[in-house]
């Protein structure tokens, strides 16, 4: 008898094809692995994590050697499968075989991710929890690929430091869930999280606040205990170069010409000295926007070109073609009281105080394109004009995106009111230090990066989307993975899969799957928000958010 599991019942993000049989299985005992030329990064991978959870050596085949009796999973790359798209693959399940295929290097390696999931929850794990356990597998083929280009997670290592041992572990956790972009938002007013090696005062003095508020901005409460640190230079080859065999892309940000009050305590003459007295100004130890800004000058362009120069040497262009220069938030009111901006602005001949902002970007634009990169920014460097090259991370809904992609501009989406994970998932008072709207699990799954109204030319400049987890209330790992997860597990299968419109998307279907979801996130260690609530530990009574009542609008 041929039972069909239409389609293989637990798997996240649900693949495009797959056809299974429960009545026939492969049962993989000490397995032998046939990795040829093309596919060793698949095969080192393999080896690593299902080697780790399963206690399998998965020795390459010895000509004349007895494998009698062993089952042989066998990894190749074919070409013709990358006829459906980049990063596509197949694995094809028969009694005694298992076949990976990728289209491409990054393909075979979401096949591997596959087979961790269809051995089970276990297969998460990093030491055998039962050495004698069987590890089957149903029969059958599945073919996949997916949607976007463009699968990201931004994590803020600014307003809180995720020491580097973190980040590696969100890489693999990216990784487990299809997901390949990882926008690291390095620079704030609250810290400054890379080492530049000619500025040193700006991990000496920026990377460090004295104390930060407990709580969103009408909380009246400290946490009086030092907070900082950042990446050394070799931190950084270690991720990019973590990322890379992971087929996960970082995108570094540098935040300019806002947020900028951690580099302005270390160098005070980059900000608006004929307006404040910025040799007074320390690392920033509050939330919300922030008012110390960068001046508009050459000498700060300078500065900022070193900073960009050692940060092109970090992370190479083919793992990180785009640089976000972030672009958001720069509030004028210093470029207007200083005689030294509007100066600038009668210089430069620019429409006022958005001009120089636009004058800002466009500069960044022309000096990364030169260096054979792509600049990308927030919404507002749309602002007095968007720069030739610019791409846009579209985060105050989707109108930046819109505006953007129809001028034929390519767009990643975050919009806050839909994937903003710092922002609550459910209503009332157990959310740990509510924030934004209210984001369940359901409305991430809901959540279409590309809005109906664009033309199908503008449509394809939508490159894909990303989640942002910003860290003002985040004051640890599993703070971060209380609002990430599950709703990372949503986002993934969102940007991966074909879904149908938001309205007509399996719901239910995939709250089934989450089932065995849970227990894979459990065997990875993740801290994620259980679905009836958050545990006793994970509440922060008493400590006050900032919610946002009411619906947004939609697109
Ligand atoms: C942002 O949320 N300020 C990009």
């Amino acid at each position: 008898m041929f039972v069909e599991v239409p389609p293989v019942p637990d798997l996240i993000p649900e693949p495009r094809y797959a056809r299974f049989t429960t009545a026939d299985e492969c049962e993989l005992t000490d397995p032998v692995l046939v990795a040829p030329p093309g596919t060793e990064g698949a095969a080192r991978r393999l080896r690593a994590e299902l080697g780790a959870a399963t206690g399998w050596e998965l020795p390459a085949p010895v000509a004349g050697a007895a494998h009698a009796g062993r089952t042989v999973i066998r990894l190749a790359l074919r070409p013709e499968i990358a006829g459906a798209g980049a990063e596509s693959y197949e694995v094809h399940v028969t009694r005694d075989l298992v076949l990976l295929e990728g289209g491409d290097p990054a393909g075979l390696h979401w096949a591997v991710q596959t087979l961790r999931q269809l051995l089970g929850p276990d297969a998460y794990r990093r030491a055998p929890a039962a050495p004698d356990r069987a590890w089957r597998l149903p029969v059958g083929d599945l073919a996949d690929g997916p949607r976007f280009g463009w699968r990201g997670l931004m994590l803020d290592v600014a307003r809180h430091f995720m020491p580097k041992d973190g980040v590696l572990r969100y890489i693999d956790l990216l990784a487990a869930h299809k997901l390949n972009v990882l926008h690291l938002h390095l620079t704030d007013d609250q810290g400054w999280r890379v080492e530049i090696k000619r500025y040193p005062r700006l991990t000496e003095v920026g990377a460090w606040r004295s104390r930060s508020r407990w709580g969103h901005r009408a909380s009246p409460l400290w946490n009086e205990t030092p907070h900082g640190g950042f990446y050394t230079q070799d931190d950084i080859r270690e991720i990019v170069a973590y990322a890379a065999e992971r087929h996960v892309r970082v995108v570094p940000e540098i935040d300019v010409p806002g947020h900028s009050q951690a580099a302005i305590a270390a160098y005070p003459e980059l900000g608006n000295t004929d307006v404040v007295d910025t040799a007074a100004l320390g690392v920033w130890d509050d939330w919300g926007v922030c008012e110390n800004v960068l001046a508009p000058t050459e000498a700060v362009l300078r500065f900022y070109e070193g900073v960009f120069e050692e940060l092109l040497e970090l992370f190479p262009a083919e793992v990180s073609p785009f640089v976000h220069v972030g672009g958001d938030e720069c509030p004028k009111a210093q470029w207007r009281a200083s005689r030294a901006a509007r100066a600038r602005i009668r210089e430069l001949g620019v429409d006022g105080e958005d001009g120089l902002q636009a004058w800002f970007i466009r500069h960044f634009d022309g000096w990364l394109a030169e260096r054979g990169r792509r600049l990308i920014g927030w919404d507002e460097i749309l602002e007095g004009g968007l720069a030739p090259g610019a791409a846009v991370s579209s985060w105050r809904g989707y109108a930046g995106g819109i505006a953007a992609a129809e001028a034929g501009h390519d767009v990643v989406m975050c919009p806050e009111q839909q994937v903003y994970l710092d922002h609550r998932q459910a209503p009332g008072e157990d959310e740990p230090m509510p924030i934004g709207y209210v984001r369940s699990l359901a409305d991430v799954y809901r959540f279409e990066p590309v809005p109906p109204k664009l033309s199908p030319e503008a449509a394809a400049h939508v490159l894909g989307a990303q989640a942002n987890m910003w860290t003002e209330v985040t004051e640890n790992q599993s703070r971060v993975d209380y609002q990430v997860f599950p709703r990372l597990a949503a986002f993934a299968e969102v940007v991966w899969s074909r879904l149908p419109k938001p309205a007509e998307r399996d719901w239910a279907g995939f709250e089934a799957r989450m089932t065995t979801h849970y227990a894979r996130l459990d065997a990875l260690g993740v801290d994620y928000r259980p679905p009836g609530g958050p545990l006793p530990r994970q509440r922060r009574p008493g400590v006050l958010g900032r919610p946002i009542d009411g619906e947004p609008p939609i697109v």
